[in-house]
């Protein structure tokens, strides 16, 4: 049996590599409707149209380049080509390749598929631009409403609805009304592949997760003048805040992250009036979810009272737990040539999540990051596990496409 089309997958990669790179850090910026990103939707139309793939686009920007054999319910399988901000090269842009090169390899073996196949660019999967993560998938999945999507606004108040409807006419999507089975290769983001010395994984479920933010007012003031005594800073209770959730987080075994802060005025020679800071928070169950982030919010309450400031959370959006249709996860694990596949949980999230709870089966695979460091420039996978991935998913395309 054919494992790879000889050079396709590095060929393609070379291709994404100088795109969105930050010549400082190596690092990726990618947000959605920017000139890289959209370069990079140009690669992929090109892409499709040298493999005769139709490429459907719908009212968001997603995209899915169909290969229309067969018939009956779709496979598809794809990922997302934007990135967080700074982000490593493969969380996303692996998928997306590797569908390609799964797709050559398919038809190298001759595989001739009984229902129709679909590579699919799933928009603003991050949401590093406009907040939701996971934006692409919820709308055409119709999780998210586009009157609650355009309304959605990036760090310079640019609207959702005022991006996309400059690209494509905002509305609503048919584009996932044949698919019957979705599945997304993805770069690990730990090292548990790593721990088990396989190179190539399926998950099991996602890990529930939110973004909260957390809204600090105070009062601004000199900073060399007013005397400590007098001061309701709430910088103050934004640091305690987010020693607290780390605390909090490793006495409960789950995660809670402060990444992102934004300070108002934000002057070096002045005690600022407000702090906003968002809370990333993932639990292994969604009581555990609930619960730590009601202990972190107590905190942050109970010290804005002593620090002279208040406090507002608010939740801006909670996933729950998935768990991908376990059937099918073991239909793709078991009985390879090396065995079986591990069957491993994620706190990532991802469009598969998204699709998996709208009622699509899916299922994912993982590729070994031998540090397991991910979100950042040094995010990486191996060549030979990427192309042990792609002869996985064409692996997996033709169990699904028989
Ligand atoms: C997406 O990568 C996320 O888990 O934040
Ligand atoms: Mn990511
Ligand atoms: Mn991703």
């Amino acid at each position: 049996m054919e494992r790879t089309v000889p050079d396709d997958f590095e060929r393609m990669w070379a291709d994404l590599a100088p795109v969105g790179r930050s010549a400082v850090s190596g690092g990726y910026f990618r947000q959605p409707f920017t000139a890289p990103e959209a370069e990079l939707r140009g690669w992929f139309r090109e892409q499709c149209a040298a493999r005769a793939l139709r490429v459907e686009e719908d009212a968001f920007g997603n995209l899915v380049g169909w290969w229309d054999v067969g018939s009956g319910p779709a496979v598809v399988t794809g990922s997302h080509l934007d990135s967080v901000l700074d982000g490593g090269a493969y969380d996303g842009p692996l998928g997306v390749v590797s569908a390609l090169a799964a797709v050559d390899l398919l038809r190298a073996r001759g595989v001739a598929p009984a229902r129709p196949v679909g590579v699919s660019v799933f928009v603003e999967e991050e949401g590093s631009r406009f907040g939701l993560a996971c934006l692409g998938s919820r709308l055409a999945t119709g999780t998210v409403s586009w009157e609650v999507a355009r309304e959605l606004r990036d760090g310079d108040g640019v609207a959702f609805g005022d991006v996309v409807e400059g690209v494509v006419a905002g509305g609503s999507s048919s584009l996932l009304a044949s698919v019957g089975t979705y599945v997304e290769l993805h770069v690990e983001q730990g090292r548990d592949l790593v721990d088990r010395g396989a190179a190539v994984g399926v998950a099991s479920g996602i890990w529930p997760h939110g973004r909260y933010r957390f809204e600090f007012a105070g009062s601004a003031n000199h900073a060399g003048t007013t005397r400590m005594e007098d001061r309701a800073d709430p910088m103050l209770t934004y640091a305690f805040t987010a020693l607290g959730a780390n605390k909090q987080a490793r006495l409960a075994g789950e995660r809670a992250t402060f990444g992102r802060v934004s300070v108002t005025p934000n002057g070096t020679n002045a005690v600022p009036s407000h702090v906003t800071a968002w809370l990333d928070a993932r639990c292994s169950t969604s009581e555990s979810l609930t619960a730590l982030v009601d202990g972190i919010t107590a905190q942050a309450t109970d010290r804005a009272g002593r620090d002279g400031t208040s406090l507002t959370v608010t939740a801006e959006s909670v996933s729950p737990a998935v768990a991908f249709d376990a059937a099918l996860a073991a239909r793709v694990a078991a009985d390879h040539e090396d065995g079986d596949w591990p069957v491993i949980p994620t706190q990532a999230g991802h469009d598969a999540g998204i699709l998996s709870a709208a009622g699509i089966p899916s299922a994912m695979l993982f590729v070994r990051n031998p540090t397991g460091v991910s979100h950042s420039p040094a995010e990486h996978a191996e060549l030979p596990d990427c192309l042990v991935g792609v002869s996985a998913l064409a692996d997996t395309l033709e169990r699904l496409l028989r």
